[in-house]
């Protein structure tokens, strides 16, 4: 049905976690006029689940032999060949202006004795250059403290309302979207600069340490809008959920990457160390060498269990433990583990997409009008698999970033008029069953991937899904998580090597010859 109502901005921002709030107050203090609007409420999303903390370096704060330098290679080494070097210096090198305006943003951050940050290690870092917040509740203080800046800066956030396409001038640019609220009714907010901050799509897997909302919307609309996506292969997988039983759902409790930082070790059911020989960094190697050992190992049948390891923090007393990790404390108690006497039962869920929407360091894309940043965005900072807590970063520094191209893509005359000469009817999309989807994905498009299986999974949304009319949030949805699982298994057939989180059975081997680039991906003209 047509329209309702119409709202008009400079800025729309989509999504409400760490990259749009930092992309709307930044905008704000710019004198642009900005919109937020999420389909859910302003506090949900996958920022206020995130745990380990913030990667960065600070000056005055952090041990000599640190540097901005060692992060920069530690997160190119994680990347695995597929960084965008140039992206992540510059990405990097903004952390501590990044971190110190969330701090003036009344973010506050765990400090030791000495009044200096507290810091810890995890995966794949060289060095302590973790902050963290209330122990291991980093994303949730980060987003209270923007969410509340937010209020405070009466920045608009239109709840309740999920975005159904972009619209478009004729010539392409973006000037605005198509919203749907609960009930189902559409509206319009018209501006000629449309930021995505969706977040991820953990929701394509049956385990996920995703909430329910991260479904891949920002991907798709991207990609109707005509936007290319990339390295959307590369599904990262977090080594440590909570292991709740077989065929847990939805999402899951992390088990932050940190407890390794502070010493805890993955055992099997035997007691046999998981990680030793595997890689110099042991249980801190790179999470995608981690997971794939875990998955390897159970695969093989070592350790007695054949769906899970277990996660040895004994040699924390109890009283650590709940103080450094209250949110792993809780989960575990919970689930009836006492992590001070027993190894917490653990297994690989999807975590992070370090693929997406193909922009540059700035979040714009090659659509004019359209913006990204955070998870939904691909600068090249992640490469083949994302170094631990790099995500706030990037979500802080690109979310800012963003927002001053914007401002200077406006003042600069680049984008188009807002005024449209007609609003197009409510998008028709292929539709599959996302329990099905869930399924076929978790088989045959998780870790270890192979030719055969990934046709399958084209095979069965060929088969099941259908077209429907995106009239709903659930459908909007749904069709979100249909073609970006169709994206993703094109990348992953396509990509015929292993490396990062992109693991291929029939491919065991890293081929640098062929596969030194990134994966892109467009939607053609029949919108597959
Ligand atoms: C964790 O705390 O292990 C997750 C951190 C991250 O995904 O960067």
């Amino acid at each position: 049905s047509a329209p309702t109502w119409e709202a008009r901005a400079d800025l729309v921002v989509v999504g409400t976690g760490v990259a749009g709030l930092t992309a709307a107050l930044r905008a704000r203090s710019l004198g642009l006029r900005v919109l937020v609007v999420t389909k859910a409420a302003a506090e949900d999303g996958n920022t206020r689940w995130a745990q380990g903390g913030v990667a960065v370096v600070l000056p005055g704060e952090h041990d000599e032999g640190d540097s901005v330098r060692a992060h920069v290679a530690d997160t190119l080494v994680a990347g695995a060949g597929l960084c965008d070097e140039d992206a992540v210096r510059a990405i990097i090198a903004d952390g501590p202006a990044a971190v110190a305006r969330l701090r003036e943003r009344g973010a506050v951050f765990d400090a030791r004795p000495d009044g200096k940050l507290a810091r810890t290690r995890e995966g794949g870092h060289t060095a302590f250059r973790v902050v963290h917040a209330g122990g291991d509740a980093t994303g949730a203080e980060v987003e209270r403290a923007l969410v509340a800046a937010a209020r405070d800066g009466r920045v608009p956030v239109l709840e309740g309302h999920v975005a159904v396409q972009a619209l478009r001038t004729p010539t392409g640019a973006v000037v605005g979207l198509h919203v749907l609220d609960d009930a189902g009714v559409p509206g319009v907010l018209s501006a000629p600069a449309v930021l995505l901050a969706t977040g991820g799509l953990g929701q394509l897997y049956q385990a996920t340490s995703n909430p329910e909302v991260a479904t891949g919307d920002g991907l798709a609309l991207a990609l109707r809008a005509g936007a290319p996506v990339a390295d959307v292969e590369f599904v990262q997988f977090h080594p440590t959920v909570l292991y709740t039983g077989a065929g847990a759902r939805g999402r899951c409790p992390l088990v932050t990457e940190a407890v390794r930082g502070e010493g805890a070790v993955l055992v099997d059911a035997t007691g046999a160390r998981v990680m030793e020989g595997v890689h110099p960094l042991a249980d801190l190697a790179p999470r995608d060498v981690v997971a794939a050992a875990i998955t390897r190992h159970v695969a093989l049948g070592r350790g007695g269990i054949d769906d899970h390891v277990f996660l040895d923090a004994t040699h924390l007393d109890a009283a650590t433990f709940r103080r450094r990790f209250p949110t792993v404390h809780a989960a575990c108690l919970a689930a009836g583990v006492d992590p001070a006497v027993s190894p917490i039962p653990v297994a690989p869920a999807a975590h992070f997409a370090c693929g997406g929407v193909l922009t540059d360091v700035d979040g714009r894309t090659p659509v004019p009008g359209l913006y990204a940043a955070g998870e939904v965005a691909r600068t090249g900072l992640h490469g083949a698999n994302r170094l631990a807590s790099n995500s706030l970063l990037e979500g802080l520094v690109v979310g800012e970033r963003a927002a001053e191209a914007v401002a200077a893509d406006l003042a600069g005359g680049r984008l188009a008029d807002t005024c449209l000469a007609v609003v197009p009817d409510l998008p028709v999309a292929p539709v599959a069953d996302r329990d099905v989807l869930q399924r076929v994905m978790s088989r045959y498009a998780a870790i270890g991937r192979e030719a055969e299986g990934l046709a399958i999974v084209g095979s069965v949304l060929d088969v099941t899904a259908a077209e429907r009319v995106l009239d709903t949030r659930t459908l909007v949805e749904d069709a979100a998580l249909t073609l970006v699982a169709r994206a993703l298994i094109a990348a992953a057939a396509t990509r015929t090597e292993s490396r990062g989180c992109h693991v291929r059975t029939d491919f065991p081997a890293r081929d640098d010859a062929a596969w030194s680039h990134p994966t892109i991906i467009r939607l053609t003209p029949s919108g597959q």
